[in-house]
């Protein structure tokens, strides 16, 4: 089996991370609840069309945005409240969707089509001046929200199954260093000499949208998912054509086999819709541990850091705060890169141990740096190096690799709606719930996560899709349970012939 790394696979992996780059600028330009100056000049124009706008104020800040410039209207900090809350459900709906819209004509068509949405919502936030502001920029973070739900299902489950064994982590994990390429881009273009002003905002916001156009572009040459062309259409030759042009010219049986194995398994299980999912007690195991690993990404505080770090920074006395947090970004990119690096040698299984080990070691310094810094001034040096420590290693990247890993073709989709709309509702309920940075909670929360991936999650790194399946069989144990789950495949299968 080939193992080597083509120019097309490179094409193919960087096209669809340019899905995940505009997402990560999506959560990065949209998600800003802290009093940056951007969200307060976008705030100013929504009262300005609500005709709320407070000209005492803004004189006193002399036209330009200040911290301290409070939005005086309740309406106004509704309505943000409300774009910022509508992306995220946008996100938790349109994840379902996934199953459907990847197999409907297939990963690449599927990631061409939702485009049509990234750029519409850019083009309705870019345009928002021309318009009602608030309606508009509502609309476009509904839309942003819909699309970033979609698109990430999509891209790990395309990298995924065009990647080697081999490097099918790093690969993975270059999803989530896009992710966090795209909110850096947002932060820094968004500082207020760049874009985050008066002038520049609706062109802040309506980049968002620009990705997409490259992407769209891209897409037209990538290859098709072999195993899409060859499980889900029965397209021989040409899932053949599509293994040759990102492995390079080798003997492509050995891929066919495994491939043709997985058929198999998977004309005795079916096509799984979510809901036969979520009711199979054969893959119970698999969506357990799915599912724990967004909830341990998502509640582990991952994105409370990023969304209080400036006023956490703040409070910590630091003068800029706003460079700060570019600096948390920075460095979130570092570890990022160390995952993507890590991820094929040293496993899925270790990183996630010792990235949410870490991040609780963190959040504890966190909490009594930020508890004692009125006391002792030094502790507010603890609270900040927490800050730019509390690493995502592992819990970053890997719950969105480790889904499209451990499901076969037949569920793998329905799974990854499933994980991918658990992520959003947890990172919906943050948004909403954890109004200041209570990392104590994150910190207990963090251990719990640590111990049950320590229990229960095996290592998948360097195993093919099918080995995989068979370690969660294996600790699913008692073999009675053999003839009992082909029982509820023939079960399964005939229920959706009916
Ligand atoms: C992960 C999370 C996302 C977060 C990002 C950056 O991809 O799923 O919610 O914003 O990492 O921290």
């Amino acid at each position: 089996v080939s193992q080597q790394l083509t120019g097309t696979l490179a094409l193919a992996v960087f096209t669809a991370a340019l899905g995940s780059l505009q997402m990560g600028y999506s959560l990065g330009v949209i998600n800003a609840p802290q009093k940056v100056k951007r969200t307060i000049v976008i705030e100013r124009h929504y009262a300005r069309s609500l005709g709320v706008y407070n000209e005492e104020l803004a004189r006193r800040g002399g036209g330009n945005a200040t911290e301290h410039e409070e939005p005086t209207d309740a309406s106004v900090v509704m309505y943000w409240s409300l774009s910022v809350a509508i992306f995220a459900i946008g996100g938790m709906v349109s994840s379902f969707l996934v199953s459907f819209v990847s197999d409907f004509r297939g990963r690449i068509k599927g990631m061409l089509y939702i485009n049509v949405l990234a750029v519409t919502a850019g083009l309705l936030m870019g345009l928002s001046k021309l318009g009602t502001p608030y309606l508009m920029v509502i609309a476009g973070c509904a839309i942003m929200g819909l699309y970033c739900g979609l698109s990430s299902g999509l891209v790990p489950l395309y990298i995924g199954e065009i990647s080697p064994v081999k490097y099918r982590g790093a690969m993975g994990a270059l999803h989530q260093l896009a992710i966090v390429i795209g909110i850096l881009i947002s932060q820094v273009i968004g500082l207020d000499f760049l874009l985050g002003n008066d002038d520049m905002w609706h062109v802040l916001l309506g980049l968002s949208g620009a990705p997409a156009i490259l992407q769209s572009l891209l897409l037209l040459v990538c290859p098709e998912s072999p195993r899409f062309l060859y499980i889900k259409q029965g397209k021989v030759e040409e899932a053949c054509k599509s293994l040759k042009r990102l492995k390079g010219d080798y003997d492509t049986s050995k891929d066919i086999a495994e491939m043709q194995a997985e058929k198999e398994k998977g004309m005795k299980e079916a096509q799984m819709s979510i809901l036969r999912l979520l009711r199979s007690s054969v893959y119970r195991q698999q969506l357990f541990v799915a599912l724990m690993m967004h909830l341990s990404q998502q509640f582990s505080g991952i994105n409370a850091i990023f969304y209080y770090s400036t006023s956490i920074f703040q409070s910590a006395g630091v003068g800029q705060p706003v460079y700060a947090t570019v600096g948390v970004g920075v460095i979130n990119i570092i570890f990022t890169l160390v995952s993507v690096i890590l991820v094929d040698r040293a496993g899925r299984r270790t990183l996630t141990i010792v990235g949410l080990g870490g991040m609780c070691c963190c959040a504890v310094a966190m909490t009594v740096g930020l508890a004692f810094q009125d006391i002792y001034s030094w502790m507010s040096y603890l609270s900040m190096a927490a800050i730019f420590l509390f690493f995502e290693i592992g819990p970053g990247p890997i719950p969105w690799l480790i889904v499209a890993e451990i499901f076969s073709q037949g569920p793998r989709p329905a799974a990854i709606a499933l994980a991918g709309c658990c992520n959003w509702t947890c990172n919906f309920i943050i948004g909403m719930v954890f109004a200041g940075a209570v990392f104590i909670v994150f910190a207990v929360l963090l251990f719990g996560f640590t111990v049950f991936i320590y229990l229960r999650v095996p290592e998948t790194k360097g195993k093919t899709f099918e080995e995989i399946a068979a370690v969660f069989h294996r600790k699913r144990g008692a073999p009675p349970s053999k003839p009992q789950e082909e029982a509820e495949m023939v079960q399964l299968k005939s229920s959706t012939e009916a």
